[in-house]
């Protein structure tokens, strides 16, 4: 890129941010009325956007050390680098930056090339009419316009997967250390990624999964006056979608220091809907072979979003007195090559994604990197490869027959083990930041992460018998 070239994204990058700015508002002001639902209720949508981890990406330790570290490495576009990690992070910018993704980054987006590629990397429009979009066709309007200035409006666009494209598809530049940009890199995609899978021409959107619909709408009126009664024109509505924005991020309580136990409950519970085990033992010359098994119940990539993320097998042997004789897994420090085979316990199989820069070395720096080195990560279910840009192929698993759409399977062969009865026991433990991500960190804040266990995702357990063993007792019954 010429350095004027350079210069023109640097004075786009800033208009674009001072028109938007003033057409937000912020999230406070919405909970005067979108608080209490009712009395027993507890699915207001401040109350629970606001422990979400999108309410804080703003103040997200992790996110402000990580954009600290590339404004450093790359000081001849600071500007530039700056606009791009506050852009989807603080979209109300200043003075609702505290905000994060507020109520109104969502809810004011204009239905315009949505899901488009000039839409991805947080290239939304926020429209200019001051309306609050939402599913339904005839909101009482009032309230709204008099306290906040916003007409609430029908969005068809608010119930479909390509308003979250706009802020969960990162396309980043590949820039070198002068500043020069030599070609772009898919960081995240966890919209394509759904977009290529059957999830993407069925009904399970984002939405579905994410923002799911209350059981009973029957119950729920979408807005309560501040003295926390209904609004006299309106009934109860459906469809009513529950703010959690549930995912994975258990970490960032911790580093944000909370003592509220909900946003981690929240990732707790969707982390253990997101994959099932399998495990079947065979005996093959002496040998064990077992077969493990993983299937991505998500809608994307499993793990998705964030290249720190990584799930990984841990997988035992235990004798008939409960001892450990065969282990692959405990907490590997550094990433490996994608495993088809598992022989010994220096091998892990660790599903993650691994940047390499433009020389093909691994790198953690976002705008250094290029291409993927590995990208193991299971599939969605359907995944087609030729529905998906080829910067989110797999990567690091040719030879593996069985690294499908939907599931891996891993074959561990353990040998040299006496006859007798064994226990298999295998887990899928997940982590949002491994340890070779952790250096932009402050040493407390690695220290704290460190005291954070992972979390078991799946665990499956199987019994067998050495075939000798088998043989031996088949003999002797026949002798009998
Ligand atoms: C990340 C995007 C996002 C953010 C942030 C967000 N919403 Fe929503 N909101 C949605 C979506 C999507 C729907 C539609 C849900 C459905 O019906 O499927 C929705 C629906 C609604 C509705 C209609 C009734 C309902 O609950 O379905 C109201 C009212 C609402 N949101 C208010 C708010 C308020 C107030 C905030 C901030 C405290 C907020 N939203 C933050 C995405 C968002
Ligand atoms: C297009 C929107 C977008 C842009 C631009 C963007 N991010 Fe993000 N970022 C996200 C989303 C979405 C996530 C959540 C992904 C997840 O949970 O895995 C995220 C997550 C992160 C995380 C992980 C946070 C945590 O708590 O684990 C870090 C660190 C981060 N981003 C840094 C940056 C930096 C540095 C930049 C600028 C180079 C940047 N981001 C630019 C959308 C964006
Ligand atoms: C003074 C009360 C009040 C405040 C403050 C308020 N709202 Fe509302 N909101 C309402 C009422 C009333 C409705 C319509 C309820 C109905 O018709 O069932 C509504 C409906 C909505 C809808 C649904 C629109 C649709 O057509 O589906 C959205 C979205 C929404 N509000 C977002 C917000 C956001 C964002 C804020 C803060 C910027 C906010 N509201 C502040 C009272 C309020
Ligand atoms: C079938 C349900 C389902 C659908 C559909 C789905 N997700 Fe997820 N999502 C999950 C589960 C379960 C997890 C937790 C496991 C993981 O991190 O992959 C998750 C995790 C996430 C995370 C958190 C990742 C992290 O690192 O913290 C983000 C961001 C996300 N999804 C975004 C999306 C977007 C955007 C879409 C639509 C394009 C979508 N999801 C569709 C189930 C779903
Ligand atoms: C304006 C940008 C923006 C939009 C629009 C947006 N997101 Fe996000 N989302 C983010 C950012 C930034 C993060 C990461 C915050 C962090 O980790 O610091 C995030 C994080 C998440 C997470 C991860 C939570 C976790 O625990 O790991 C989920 C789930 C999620 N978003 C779902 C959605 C869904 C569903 C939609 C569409 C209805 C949506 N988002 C729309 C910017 C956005």
């Amino acid at each position: 890129m010429t350095a004027n070239s350079r210069l023109c994204l640097l004075v786009l990058a800033a208009a674009s941010a001072a028109a938007q700015d003033s057409l937000f508002v912020e999230s406070a002001e919405c909970s005067l009325c979108h608080t209490r639902l009712g009395e027993k209720s507890q699915l207001g949508q401040y109350t629970l956007w606001k422990g979400s981890v999108m309410a804080h990406a703003g103040r997200d330790p992790y996110w402000q050390a990580k954009t600290a570290e590339e404004i450093k490495q790359n000081p001849a576009i600071a500007k530039v680098v700056e606009e791009k990690c506050h852009r989807c992070h603080t979209p109300q910018r200043k003075p609702q930056a505290n905000d994060g993704v507020g109520c109104t980054a969502c809810h004011l987006i204009e239905d315009k090339g949505l899901g488009t590629p000039a839409s991805f990397t947080g290239g939304l429009e926020i429209n200019k009419e001051h309306l609050a979009y939402g599913p339904h066709k005839d909101a009482f309007v009032n309230p709204m316009i008099m306290h906040v200035g916003l007409t609430p409006a029908y969005g068809a666009h608010m119930q479909k997967s390509e308003l979250c494209a706009t802020c969960h598809t990162v396309i980043t530049p590949t820039v070198d250390a002068s500043g020069k940009v030599l070609g772009e890199f898919i960081e995240q995609a966890a919209y394509l990624e759904w977009k290529a899978s059957s999830f993407g021409s069925g009904d399970m959107t984002c939405q579905s999964c994410h923002v799911p619909l209350a059981d009973n709408p029957k119950q729920h009126y979408i807005a309560h006056n501040p003295m926390g009664r209904t609004f006299p024109p309106t009934s109860p509505r459906q469809p009513f979608g529950i703010h959690r924005f549930a995912g994975a991020n258990f970490s960032l309580p911790v580093l944000l220091g909370s003592a509220d136990s909900s946003m981690a409950e929240r990732a707790h519970d969707m982390l253990s809907s997101a994959t099932a085990i399998e495990v079947k033992p065979a005996w093959k010359d002496g040998v064990l072979e077992a077969s493990v098994t993983l299937t991505n119940l998500t809608g994307h990539k499993l793990p998705t979003g964030f290249p720190s993320r990584r799930m990984w097998l841990d997988f035992e042997v235990l004798d008939a007195s409960g001892k450990t004789v065969f282990r692959s897994g405990g907490e590997p420090q550094e990433p490996q090559l994608h495993h088809a085979v598992i022989d010994s316990s220096s091998k892990v199989q660790i599903y993650e994604s691994e940047m390499a820069d433009p020389a093909g070395r691994p790198t953690t720096a976002l705008l250094r990197a290029a291409s993927y080195l590995k990208d193991n990560r299971i599939l969605p279910d359907g995944f087609d490869a030729a529905k998906a840009p080829a910067g989110i192929h797999p990567a690091g698993v040719a030879g593996d027959a069985d690294f499908l759409p939907g599931s891996d399977t891993t074959l561990y062969r353990v040998a040299g083990l006496a006859p007798g009865s064994y226990t298999i026991r295998v887990r899928a433990l997940y982590e949002n930041i491994k340890p070779s991500h952790r250096g932009v960190l402050s040493p407390a804040q690695v220290k704290a992460l460190a005291a954070l266990a992972p979390v078991v995702l799946a665990e499956a357990t199987a019994q067998t018998v050495r075939g000798v063993t088998a043989q031996k007792i088949q003999r002797s019954l026949a002798s009998r």
